[in-house]
């Protein structure tokens, strides 16, 4: 039905393909146009092609919303992040295990209670818009009700969201412990109540090994294989001192990846945090079971964890996504995330391009998560979930982004220099769903 047809002119730029191994991996149209109809993409072209091939078409006249000046690409996608730790973001501590006892684990507390987790996710889903991130992989907490509310905040803004309950039955307090099996079965039900209702998506979420006993470990393994199309999250190798906890709980196995491996969690659709102490042998056999690493610099450069190996991870062709990790991350911008991507990869020599950051926050995530042709791009029938980036947001992002004389350095000065402001407008399912103050539609 072409009367519900929506039309947006500006710059437009999306991906086909991974910078780093492909010679023509993007799509940019300097005046671009995109179509949306009912709340997917039609097509996204040059915009004299498509305005004329349209006007050929169609009885009546288009109406196009004008951003000229401005950049359309697919939302972006945090592989990442915990709704409940948003009130404790910027919380100093010596570390990850200290940070998670003296801050986390008290404010995780406080998602037993359904009027407080509602407040959160209503909060923390304005500020994902606000940043132009239109998918993330979240955290909630030990409760079930965190989840149902985390899922119901999604649902009314109809946003593709991946969520899951966190299982931890040692290691932490009395008050966020779950059992092996209660832990399971809670997570089943919420499975079952909203894996793949409307737009949302259920990840079975073990919080990290030192805090799942091994018939807790086992079970998440067992119902992570009864239900394939079901994600899984948790966290990985972070932390020197958390992989020797680690390696004084689990004796018997070769590594830290080791411990996931034997209990069936490395498969498609298993997101791991951090993995900055990973050794190649753990690198193979995550991209030979397509588990995907989800990289978290902002985080990892404020609790001190270490710097994550570009290179290496590149080398084993483990998929690759970038994400947050609010509260141990330190902003909900992506692109404050890509900043400082870019500045741990050249702490480890490696050159990390603009066009590949970008294609980190949108189509590399939508790989990892196995969910290409839905999200990430602007292929035909993927799902309208698209950003306006301004350039000229900021008087000194405008007078950079006046002199640059390319593509690369153009997305360069916006992934550096750029935040919040950056975005114009968020849309999700072809509906707007953020507009920044004072910018002009
Ligand atoms: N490892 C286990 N739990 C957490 C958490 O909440 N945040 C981070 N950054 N690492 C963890
Ligand atoms: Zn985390």
């Amino acid at each position: 039905d072409q009367s519900t047809l929506q039309a947006y002119r500006a710059s437009i730029l999306h991906f086909g393909a991974d910078p780093a191994h492909h010679a023509n991996a993007y799509e940019w149209h300097e005046d671009g146009l995109l179509l949306i109809a009912d709340g997917k993409v039609v097509a996204a072209g040059d915009y004299l092609q498509l305005s004329a091939q349209l006007k050929a078409s169609l009885q009546t006249e288009l109406n196009i919303q004008d951003y000229r000046g401005k950049i359309i690409m697919p939302g972006f996608i945090d592989s990442h992040v915990h709704y409940p730790q948003t009130d404790m973001i910027a919380s100093p501590a010596p570390g990850l295990l200290p940070w998670l006892e003296k801050y986390t684990f008290p404010t995780e507390r406080k998602f037993g209670d359904p009027a407080h987790a509602s407040d959160v996710a209503h909060f923390f889903v304005d500020e994902l818009l606000r940043c132009g991130t239109t998918t993330a992989m979240v955290f909630c907490t030990v409760n079930p009700v965190s989840v149902d509310a985390f899922f119901t905040e999604s649902e009314s803004r109809n946003l593709r969201m991946i969520a899951g309950k966190v299982m931890m039955d040692r290691n932490c307090p009395d008050f966020l412990q779950d059992t092996a099996e209660g832990g399971i079965r809670e997570s089943e039900d919420l499975l079952k109540k909203w894996h793949n209702r409307g737009r949302q998506l259920y990840a079975i979420t073990p919080r990290f090994a030192p805090t799942s006993c091994n018939a807790q470990l086992q079970l998440a393994g067992e119902l992570a294989a009864s239900y394939p199309d079901v994600y899984l999250q948790t966290h990985a190798a972070e932390n020197t001192d958390e992989v020797a906890w680690v390696k004084s709980l689990f004796p018997d196995a070769r590594s830290y990846m080791d411990v996931y491996d034997k209990y069936g969690m490395l498969r498609p659709r298993s997101m791991y945090a951090h993995c900055v102490w990973l050794d190649d042998n753990d690198r193979r056999r995550m991209a030979e079971t397509q588990s995907a690493i989800s990289i978290c610099p902002t985080s990892n450069l404020f609790l001190g964890s270490g710097l994550f190996d570009f290179e290496a991870a590149d080398a084993a062709q483990v998929p690759l996504s970038l994400a947050t990790d609010v509260g141990g991350g330190t902003s909900f911008s992506m692109l404050q995330t890509m900043n400082e991507a870019y500045k741990v990869a050249r702490m480890g020599n490696t050159y990390l391009p603009a066009l590949r950051m970008f294609y980190l926050a949108t189509l590399g995530g939508a790989r990892s998560l196995q969910l290409e042709g839905t999200i990430g791009n602007f292929v035909a029938g993927a799902e309208a979930d698209f950003i306006v980036l301004d350039p000229q947001s900021t008087p000194l992002l405008a007078r950079r982004t006046e002199r640059t004389e390319s593509l690369e350095e153009l997305l360069f000065a916006l992934a550096l220099l750029g935040d919040d402001r950056a975005i114009a407008a968020t849309y999700a399912a072809g509906k707007l769903v953020h507009r920044r103050d004072g910018a002009s539609l």
